[in-house]
């Protein structure tokens, strides 16, 4: 195979999220894209999430995650869910805990509640299905994608 897989990878659209986790009390979140709907009944949601994230254990742990579709606006939020400070990731964030314990943010235009099904690893991402166990509309607007992330996503993230 050439070596165009990477660039072509580049020109695949995502959305871009806000997935988080808890485990043991302690909460966190992290951008996420590779993100898909695999089903509607029952309401599947799949994340590809590389096993060296603090959040991928916690998901394993925790069996559960939240996933958060933000606003073109909330940009700032690529940079505070970098890193691996929990606590600062959440400071001054409204939030509350769901049915399993993630985190659930406020300010969103729509948010997802995961129970994880099933755990794949089929290649270097570990691939998490969840069902719907929540979810819920906060308001109107542009969901934040790839296409707004100039120059940065390159097929690999
Ligand atoms: C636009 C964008 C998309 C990303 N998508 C993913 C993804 O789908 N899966 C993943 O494992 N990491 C992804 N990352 C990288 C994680 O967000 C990053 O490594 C994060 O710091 C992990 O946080 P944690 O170690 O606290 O869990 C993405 C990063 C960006 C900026």
């Amino acid at each position: 195979m050439n070596q165009q897989w990477q660039a072509a990878f580049g020109q695949m659209t995502y959305g871009i999220y806000v997935l988080t986790a808890m485990m043991d009390d302690t909460v966190n979140g992290m951008i996420a894209s590779w993100v898909s709907q695999v089903s509607y009944d029952p309401p599947l949601i799949m994340a590809a999430v590389h096993p060296n994230r603090y959040s991928h254990d916690m998901i394993v742990n925790g069996r559960a995650f939240g996933l958060h579709i933000i606003d073109q606006s909330q940009k700032a939020l690529l940079g505070r869910f970098k890193g691996p400070d929990p606590g600062k990731k959440f400071s001054g964030m409204d939030w509350k805990p769901g049915k399993t314990g993630v985190p659930i943010l406020k300010d969103c235009l729509a948010w997802f509640e995961l129970q994880v099904i099933q755990h794949h690893q089929p290649g270097n991402h570990s691939i998490f299905i969840g069902t719907v166990v929540d979810a819920d509309v906060q308001s109107q607007g542009n969901p934040l994608s790839t296409q707004d992330y100039e120059g940065m996503y390159v097929g690999k993230n």
